[in-house]
């Protein structure tokens, strides 16, 4: 059985004292034992948080690089020692403002996995690779470095999130059946590079203006297997009640 995952992406959002009151929120209530529930806030909030019982803290990013003279970057090995157990790595955000290639993202996965920390690996396709129909290939060629390069005891730790990229922060969901289609298809890559076994195993996750109102939907696919929310994790009502949609 693999895992059913939510995980509330609060990018770069939130005073300290407003993201504190989320976090004492989210940490009151109760949520069902099979999910596993999962916040990333801000990272320079990230160790006043490292006592969370209910949910598990994840960053928002990571450096490629081992340690050094990186100016405002921080270590897998620094999450690591603040005993985090996930990291989101290729958000759309960060290809598309800090032009991050896959082979810097693929450095980052790699650095992770490294530390013992789980990456969350995001991919998606733009409005306009899926109007020109092009969206199976672009996703299939973010996934190629992790799905060649990677050994299938590496890619074991991965979670993949599918955020297809005319969907985040937008209010466009992608219609469910498109999801399905979409996670059906990278389940079928992770099968032909790591066998059936290991991508009945992996976590896919679907991330686009996901909020109570279409979570269950969702969820109810035989792909998708839980949700990166950005906008609707800012509320801890509605995210409670998206991690009780399953
Ligand atoms: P959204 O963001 O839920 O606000 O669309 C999702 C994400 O970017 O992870």
């Amino acid at each position: 059985m693999r895992k059913k995952i939510v995980a509330g992406n609060w990018k770069m959002n939130l005073n300290k004292s407003d993201a504190h009151i989320l976090y004492k929120n989210l940490e009151s209530k109760s949520y069902p034992n099979d999910v596993e529930v999962i916040i990333a806030p801000a990272s320079i909030y990230l160790d006043s948080f490292s006592n969370a019982s209910k949910v598990s803290i994840s960053s928002q990013d990571v450096s490629a690089n081992d340690n050094g003279a990186f100016t405002g970057e921080f270590s897998a090995e620094m999450l690591s020692s603040m005993n985090l157990r996930f990291a989101i790595v290729g958000h759309s955000e960060r290809r598309t403002f800090h032009k991050e290639s896959d082979l810097l993202i693929f450095q980052k996965v790699k650095m992770l996995l490294k530390h013992g920390i789980t990456p969350i690996f995001c991919c998606g396709e733009s409005l306009s690779d899926r109007e020109s129909k092009n969206h199976f290939n672009i996703v299939k060629s973010q996934l190629s470095q992790i799905l060649t390069m990677l050994s299938k005891k590496e890619f074991s730790k991965v979670v993949v999130a599918y955020e297809p990229v005319w969907a985040i922060g937008t209010g466009l969901t992608a219609d469910p059946q498109d999801a399905q289609d979409m996670h059906s298809f990278i389940r079928g890559l992770i099968s032909e590079a790591f066998g059936s076994e290991a991508s009945e195993l992996t976590s896919i996750l679907y991330g686009g203006s996901c909020k109570p109102s279409n979570s269950r939907e969702l969820f109810s696919m035989k792909d998708i297997d839980g949700g990166l929310i950005g906008g609707a994790s800012l509320d801890s009502e509605s995210f409670e009640s998206i991690v009780n949609s399953f």
